[in-house]
């Protein structure tokens, strides 16, 4: 082996670009963040073929003197920590002094900066180190070309010219979404690709997202001690095939966190798909001793101090944004600024009497009865209004103050048994006896399933026994179930828990069969139903919680306001 001897410093800084610097979109992301620390206010971004030709970042904050500017490319040399405490408090996005000296070992970099109030500008030039007075009106010039001229191996894996700039853009928008009040213009290859004013932050989430998202956004704000998340998530209708909508940042820094993934994830379980993937930006403020950035070259990772306190905080908070009932109108950003809709409860439905119509849509499902027509209380409509008619035996419609409702009433109605059920499990379910027992004929499997899982079906609110080799019976079925086929019922029941065998997590098992039983508790399609039994429906979906979406995420109803319906009559034009 050959004696060991120090590392030049040029290879050290290659080896440390190694990490930081992966390919143009991770120069894009340093750069930005070294021009939000530096407080500017408006950020010009010009790349050229992907920003492997051109990386070109102008701003307008503070500027670096010039005798610091060596210093600015010098590795472990920074102004923003000075002290251990002070790492651990870092608040800003930089601190380890190492991003420009990386990039400078791997590209052709110059600065040109001119402190406030200077009398002109100064440039350096990274390679040679020369330092030349320059023209500029203020803040900070960076060039950064030729990515990788001098590590041929590396530029080797660089992708496509449109794939290099698609990445370059995604480092933009993630800055932006965090630093609403920054101004940003991105350019490639001279064409405007991103024109951002500075704003609200609901103005730049509607900036950078569709109309489709900013319609099933619902605003997220929640505190707890000091622990602040704040937002938007969209809902399941919004839902997408692939991950790629997910924005969360803590302390304004864009990261990947398994932590904050599995709350995320856990708090729209019970709503979307498994197959699904949400929409959200998300962004979690908290005191910076509560967590650690220093954890990954990239510092798209971070370490919580508090981990368990972090995620049930971030689940609860988006649990509760996505229950909270029947506000699709106040949920688009753009249209308003974050409403606390975690916090705010909604005392308007919390006043109607919803408990009558309730007793009297169960004993239509009991009975058949006609129940009393509902009315609201102390004159004030209810969200979801009143029942008009029923269309094709599928969809309620309805009128409210601000239009017309329609309602998926089988979908609207399993959302509500699944939700009522789910309660009713945590107590003991109302359990309905049946006059006359139902004798079902079954299989040998299905019967072996109906012993294997007796105590999971006697939970669950199901008295069933074999009544010989071929047939089962069933003598009593949860109170809220007595719409459905006792038979198919019964036999998805068990079809479930022949699939799960021992395999799967309780609470996923549980969450399985009692969607089961919701879907086929569910008033069935085609099934004529009177205006106060459509109107008891409603109520009953206003005081649900999710009652928006079906199990399926699918939504439940939706609104057509007078103002869309006179468009669609080019009223008043
Ligand atoms: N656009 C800018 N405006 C003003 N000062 C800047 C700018 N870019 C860099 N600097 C100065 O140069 C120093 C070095 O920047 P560099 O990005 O290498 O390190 P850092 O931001 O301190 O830490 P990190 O390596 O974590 O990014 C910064 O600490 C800052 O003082
Ligand atoms: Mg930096």
């Amino acid at each position: 082996m050959p004696a060991i001897q120090p590392l030049a410093d040029l290879l050290i800084s290659q080896i440390a670009a190694g990490e930081v610097v992966e390919r143009p979109a991770s120069v894009v992301k340093e750069l930005l963040e070294n021009s939000l620390d530096a407080g500017a206010r408006t950020i010009t971004v010009q790349l050229a073929e992907g920003g492997v030709r051109q990386i070109r970042i102008a701003d307008d904050g503070s500027g670096i003197p010039r005798e610091e500017l060596p210093l600015a490319l010098a590795r472990h040399a920074t102004s923003k920590i000075a002290s251990l405490e002070d790492l651990e408090n870092v608040a800003s996005l930089g601190f380890r002094g190492e991003a420009l000296a990386s990039i400078a070992s791997v590209a052709r970099v110059s600065i040109t900066s001119r402190l406030r109030g200077a009398p002109h500008a100064w440039r350096i030039d990274a390679a040679s180190g020369a330092i030349a007075p320059a023209a500029l009106g203020g803040g900070t010039v960076i060039e950064v070309d030729d990515l990788y001229f001098n590590t041929p191996a590396r530029r080797k894996f660089l992708k496509r010219e449109h794939t290099e700039f698609a990445h370059c853009e995604e480092a933009c928008r993630r800055i932006a979404l965090a630093h609403p009040a920054v101004a940003f213009q991105v350019q490639h290859n001279g064409r405007s690709v991103l024109h951002l004013a500075a704003g609200e932050a609901a103005r730049r989430v509607s900036d950078l997202f569709d109309e489709e998202f900013a319609a099933q956004a619902r605003p997220i704000e929640a505190v707890a001690g000091s622990l602040r998340l704040s937002g938007y998530a969209a809902l399941p209708a919004y839902s997408r095939a692939r991950g790629d909508a997910q924005y969360f940042f803590v302390n304004g820094r864009f990261v990947r966190d398994k932590v904050l993934a599995h709350a995320v994830r856990e708090a729209y379980a019970d709503i979307l798909h498994g197959q699904r993937h949400p929409a959200y930006v998300l962004f979690l403020e908290l005191d910076p001793h509560g967590v650690d950035v220093n954890v990954h070259p990239a510092k798209t990772e971070v370490r919580f101090r508090e981990g368990q306190a972090v995620h049930q905080f971030v689940f609860h908070a988006l649990q509760r944004a996505l229950a909270a009932p029947l506000s699709h109108a106040d949920a688009a950003p753009g249209t308003q600024t974050p409403s606390p809709a975690v916090t705010a409860a909604q005392p308007f439905q919390q006043t109607l009497a919803v408990e009558q119509p309730l007793a009297a849509y169960f004993d239509f499902a009991r009975q058949g009865a006609p129940p009393a027509m509902p009315e609201a209380q102390a004159g004030e409509a209810p969200p979801l209004g009143f029942a008009l008619a029923q269309l094709h035996g599928v969809y309620i419609l309805a009128q409210n103050a601000a239009g017309l409702v329609l309602v998926d009433m089988h979908a609207a109605h399993e959302r509500i048994l699944y939700e009522k059920l789910k309660t009713a499990l945590d107590a003991r379910p109302a359990v309905q006896p049946l006059l006359v027992p139902v004798v079902i004929s079954a299989s040998g499997e299905e019967i072996a399933a109906a012993e294997a899982h007796a105590g999971t079906l006697d939970r669950l609110g199901f008295e069933l026994a074999a009544a010989g080799p071929h047939e089962l019976v069933v003598r009593a079925v949860p109170q809220a179930l007595t719409l459905a086929r006792i038979p198919d019922l019964v036999r998805a029941l068990l079809a479930d828990l022949e699939k799960f065998g021992a395999s799967r997590a309780a609470a996923e098992q549980r969450n399985e069969l009692l969607a089961t039983m919701a879907c086929h508790g569910a008033v069935r399609a085609h099934r004529t139903l009177s205006l106060p039994e459509m109107n008891a429906l409603l109520r009953q979906m206003e005081a649900t919680e999710r009652a928006d979406q079906c199990n399926h995420g699918r939504p439940t109803w939706t609104p057509l306001s007078m103002d869309e319906l006179d468009r669609l009559f080019l009223r008043g034009r």
